[in-house]
């Protein structure tokens, strides 16, 4: 078979035209028992192919024809030995790679700045994380990737890992150098995993980071639907075999996921994988292209930083994906919050995230020079309106908490019996649960930790700049649940 083709999308459209009587799940029966106003937003088109795993429609959990085809062109596209399609995100990707390598009491060797279903794979594994402290970014307040010589020093001191951990890139578009990283887990016989949710698209251009295929991993959990033209919620789990074992994989993965899995999803990423392997390079170049003349244009406004290939050099930083545009606000007075809410008040702008100091605002596939414009000019106008105030700004000074220390494993402290204190009350106890800001997701606390007094401020911080501060059981955060003590009777 041929990039050119779509043999999961051609199927699905083929069995649509022959336009079959139903006896079968989904019960809106191509939307006729649906509600009318969804149905004529959503389009008969649609519906016709929101289908199951009937027989000539092929099923993910056990594949042999349009999926095993669509899953078969992928792989060759991605570099892989193997290519399974995720209906449940690369958060369900990454759960299923990390719970085919870990088992009770095995380490995973992971930077601490990871996205929550890495956690969630941990607790529900009952492996043990042995963290790797991410380069701290002092000036920008965010933490980048991990570095070569701690990936080392961590293999020599824990022999016994059963897989490092990478994310490649970061959500803000930074690498570390991977291939050197696989090099030393390879040496020592550990797998490589790669958390590559913000990387879809580095595979299929020579300017963009490696990718984990390119640069010898084993596995790498990808979301398509961010940044590779498919749908919210659809991404995929490439293999390389050797280390890993790809039925394993295939059965860890089909106990994680549904049974009723989206033909809509499916087939976009059948879709995002066409446009990626035959125009792919030519929609990265324009892309590149359209983020370098925004970020050089916003660069050229006083007080306002997109950050660019300066950030490169440090043993974390080895290179970078110039389609996602960190912009430094912490000059013109404001939290990146207040800047985000801005732009959306002020000019229907939205960005990808927000955090104290910065904004993130992602190029991709789909954009052009007018969104592009619209933006720049939108920046511009801000930072005239705060001219008036910049010089009394005092230099700020970027608050990135201490990584806890971990006193349980996740799952034991998970699991343990816990109680629920004030929040002012917790310091020094061991948390119970997860709290981190969403988006990005990465963790403030896991459970296992010791909650800190550094911790409890920058939670503080974040929750009165209006930042989306997720995790406990009280979504307004006034009590926390640790594990319990018990006192000596008296
Ligand atoms: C670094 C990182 N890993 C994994 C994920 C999970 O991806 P998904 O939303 O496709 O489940 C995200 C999502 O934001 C992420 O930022």
């Amino acid at each position: 078979m041929s990039q050119e083709q779509t043999p999961l999308f051609s199927g699905l459209v083929a069995h649509a035209k022959k336009n079959p009587i139903q006896f079968h799940i989904p019960g809106h029966k191509k939307g006729a028992g649906m509600d009318t106003e969804f149905r004529q937003f959503i389009g008969d088109n649609a519906l016709s192919i929101d289908l199951i795993n009937i027989g000539p429609l092929d099923d993910l959990h056990q594949p042999k024809g349009i999926i095993k085809q669509a899953q078969d062109l992928a792989a060759e596209a991605f570099g892989a030995d193997r290519t399974f399609f995720s209906v449940q995100g690369t958060s369900g990707a990454i759960i299923a790679m990390i719970m085919a390598v870990c088992g009770p009491d095995d380490k995973i060797i992971v930077p601490r700045n990871v996205h929550k279903s890495i956690m969630s794979a941990i607790v529900f594994s009952g492996a043990i994380p042995v963290f790797i402290h991410p380069e701290i970014d002092k000036d920008l307040g965010i933490s980048h990737g991990i570095t070569t010589d701690s990936v080392e020093r961590a293999l020599t001191q824990h022999p016994d890992a059963k897989a490092v951990l990478v994310i490649n890139p970061t959500y803000f578009g930074i690498s570390a150098d991977l291939k050197k990283i696989v090099e030393i887990a390879h040496s020592h016989h550990v797998p490589v995993l790669v958390d590559e949710a913000h990387g879809v698209h580095i595979h299929f251009h020579d300017q963009l980071p490696l990718s984990a295929m390119q640069a010898g991993a084993d596995m790498a959990a990808t979301s398509v639907h961010k940044l590779g033209g498919s749908m919210t919620q659809s991404s995929i789990l490439n293999v390389r075999e050797g280390l890993v074992s790809a039925k394993h994989v295939q059965s860890i993965l089909s106990m994680l996921t549904t049974t009723s899995t989206s033909y809509l999803l499916l087939a976009s990423l059948d879709v995002a994988r066409k446009q990626l392997a035959t125009k792919g390079k030519e929609l990265i170049d324009k892309t590149i292209r359209l983020s370098q003349s925004i970020r050089k244009r916003i660069n050229e406004i006083d007080h306002i930083h997109c950050v660019g290939e300066e950030i490169l050099g440090s043993k974390a930083t080895f290179d970078y994906d110039p389609t996602k545009l960190i912009i430094s606000v912490k000059n013109l007075g404001l939290s990146g919050y207040e800047v985000e809410k801005w732009l959306r008040e002020k000019h229907n702008i939205e960005v990808e995230l927000s955090d104290l100091y910065n904004i993130l605002c992602i190029i991709s596939l789909g954009d052009t020079d007018a969104e592009g414009d619209l933006l720049v000019n939108a920046l511009k106008e801000l930072a005239s309106e705060c001219e008036h105030r910049v010089g009394q700004i005092k230099p700020l000074e970027v608050l990135l908490p201490e990584i806890p220390v971990l006193a349980l494993t996740p799952r034991d402290a998970f699991y343990a019996e816990t109680e629920v204190v004030p929040i002012e009350e917790s310091e020094g106890r061991i948390i119970a649960e997860f709290i981190m800001v969403y988006p990005p997701g990465i963790p403030i606390f896991i459970p296992g930790e010791i909650i800190t007094k550094e911790n409890l401020h920058y939670i503080r911080e974040n929750l009165e700049a209006g930042l989306p501060v997720q995790g406990p059981e009280d979504d307004e955060i006034k009590t926390i649940r640790v594990i319990k003590e018990y006192k000596a009777i008296q």
